[in-house]
């Protein structure tokens, strides 16, 4: 069977995506993005899955649409199981489970993690596939892990934030900043026009391939306090070196892992995924690595790399050769095991 055909559907967080693939190319990948959020700085809840359920009918129709595919020729449907938020996941797994019944075709469930590293094997002309085994470098709002991954689904946690991840830790600097939510790329614009060693955060100190990113948060509330007490202006007319040198920080703190992670396993394929590898200076610090350490490194295409329904279509293509399907028992799960 050569001609598969999968119906993609993601509503982990605040995205309500879905994607049709034919095998490993995208037909078609949309996505709705709720701007309903920014107004109270973060995702809420309740209004993520309220918008959700306003907008999954439209965006599968326009998918289904742009990849000029009926739901009659689809193989089967894929959906994201979790992690996430419940309220959100249930409604696309819903949605799911009922069109999977009634064109009685096969249900695929999909690890939200294991689809950001899956989203390298996306059949796009000028991106490179990684070779097995590769570490997977995943930084989003919500994750930040080191992976090793040695086939389609056999894959380790090697290392993961013991409590915020670095997209919080980006968005929580720039509303400390004053900038409104998501900060993370509004940080980036800033950085790239600032010095980076302008001032100086200390890293944390955390044991093995693990990070932290709580202590940068409150080193930079207090700087920012104190600062602003000798000089009220003092953000507004550094805004560009903090930022950069806020960056600059993260980078090296993802930078010391993913090299200590290199030398404990050997593995010099490096792939990066999550929303904060759109980062200019984590894509500049990782690409510098191929020069100076011989590492091959790769980085999704941008729609690829944010959350989106593709990723979930190409896990649920490899579970579909390899008939993982799920019966509509299945259940959703804000917290999943890898
Ligand atoms: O993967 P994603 O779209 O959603 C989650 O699964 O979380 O990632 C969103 C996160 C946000 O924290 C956002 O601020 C951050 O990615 N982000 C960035 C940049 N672009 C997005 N952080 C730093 N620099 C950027 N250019
Ligand atoms: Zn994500």
């Amino acid at each position: 069977n050569s001609d598969v055909f999968i119906l993609a559907i993601e509503s982990s967080c605040d995205d309500t995506a879905a994607a049709v693939l034919h095998n490993d190319n995208v037909l078609s990948n949309v996505v709705a993005n709720q701007l309903i959020h920014a107004q109270y700085g973060g995702v809420v809840p309740e209004l993520a899955s309220r918008a959700h359920q306003q907008n999954i009918v439209p965006v599968i129709d326009a998918a289904l649409r742009k990849a000029n595919i009926t739901k009659e020729q689809l193989s089967a449907i894929a959906f994201t199981q979790g992690p996430g938020l419940m309220g959100s996941l249930l409604v696309g797994s819903s949605f799911a489970k009922s069109m999977a019944l009634a064109l009685n075709i096969p249900l695929i469930s999909v690890n939200h993690m294991h689809a950001h590293i899956l989203a390298h094997f996306i059949d796009e002309e000028g991106f490179d596939k990684p070779n097995f085994p590769f570490l997977a470098l995943t930084i989003s709002g919500g994750h930040t892990q080191i992976v090793q991954v040695n086939d389609f689904f056999d894959m380790t946690i090697i290392g993961e934030t013991t409590d915020d991840a670095v997209g919080e830790a980006f968005d929580k600097s720039a509303k400390i900043l004053g900038l409104p939510y998501p900060g993370g790329p509004l940080v980036d614009k800033h950085a790239q026009l600032g010095n980076p060693k302008a001032f100086a955060f200390t890293k944390p100190k955390v044991p093995g391939l693990n990070f932290s990113f709580s202590g940068l948060k409150t080193a930079i509330l207090y700087f920012v306090q104190k600062k602003k007490l000798e000089n009220p202006d003092f953000i507004s007319e550094n805004m560009d070196d903090i930022c950069a040198s806020i960056q600059y920080t993260i980078v090296e703190i993802l930078m010391d892992k993913l090299k200590l992670a290199v030398k404990e396993t050997g593995i010099k394929q490096i792939a990066i995924g999550g929303g904060v590898s759109a980062n200019s200076g984590i894509r500049k610090a990782i690409k510098d690595t191929e020069q100076k350490y011989g590492w091959k490194t790769y980085v999704p295409k941008f729609e690829y790399t944010t959350d989106n329904a593709a990723m979930i279509g190409i896990v649920g293509y490899q579970k579909f050769l390899s008939q993982q399907f799920e019966t509509a028992a299945v259940v959703s799960k804000a917290r999943i095991q890898f």
